[in-house]
């Protein structure tokens, strides 16, 4: 049976398991300063709660409200109709179990339909499996390979940059 759960806007009372999962194994791989402290974690939610350049959600298992994971959408540019994202399915047994596609249909329909929005993109290590054979599932376009674009663990790491235009996800549908 597929997991069913929904996304809803992130609330002060997530941060604690916000925290653990960027704190874990689990975010080694993205591009976000770690470790964070549950103190930093409620002045982060002070300064972008509400704010338009950004769009925090949570993820829950309707069948018991567990969080799940973390999604949202960064850098959203008013003007040219794009924004990054993020992804993290942190609770580990929730793993594996392409709750990462539907948690991206989801988005595509929010962004593209909802919010009119033209573009949506991602930056990806290029060590980052998991996440780079999420990405090719859901059909991102591959645009760039970025050379030595973050420093991890005292070493250089290249990155992909991956994107998805409204109409390549029309032409899904
Ligand atoms: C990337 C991520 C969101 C994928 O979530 P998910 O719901 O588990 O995705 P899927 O179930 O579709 O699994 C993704 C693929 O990676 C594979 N995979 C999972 N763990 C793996 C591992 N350690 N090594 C190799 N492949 C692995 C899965 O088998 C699947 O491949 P398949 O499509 O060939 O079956 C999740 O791994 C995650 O939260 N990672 C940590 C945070 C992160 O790096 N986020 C992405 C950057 S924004």
């Amino acid at each position: 049976m597929p997991v069913e759960f929904y996304l809803r806007d992130v609330t002060e009372t997530d941060l604690p398991k916000r925290v653990e999962w960027i704190n874990s194994d689990a975010c080694e791989r993205m591009n976000i300063a770690r470790p964070v402290t549950l103190k930093e974690a409620q002045e982060w939610f002070a300064r972008n709660h509400g704010s338009n350049k950004k769009k925090h959600f949570t993820i829950v298992d309707k069948e018991n409200d567990r969080l799940i994971g973390i999604f949202g959408f960064t850098d959203i540019d008013e003007m040219h109709k794009n924004a990054n994202c993020y992804l993290v399915i942190g609770e580990k047994e929730y793993l594996g179990k392409k709750i990462s596609l539907r948690v991206f249909q989801w988005a595509f329909r929010k962004f593209f339909e909802e919010m009119q929005y033209n573009r949506i993109y991602g930056i990806i290590d290029e060590d980052n499996i998991p996440c780079l054979k999420m990405v090719e599932s859901l059909g991102f376009v591959r645009e760039g390979y970025l050379r030595q674009q973050a420093f991890r663990n005292g070493n250089f790491i290249n990155r992909y940059l991956y994107a998805m235009l409204k109409e390549d996800w029309e032409k899904q549908n």
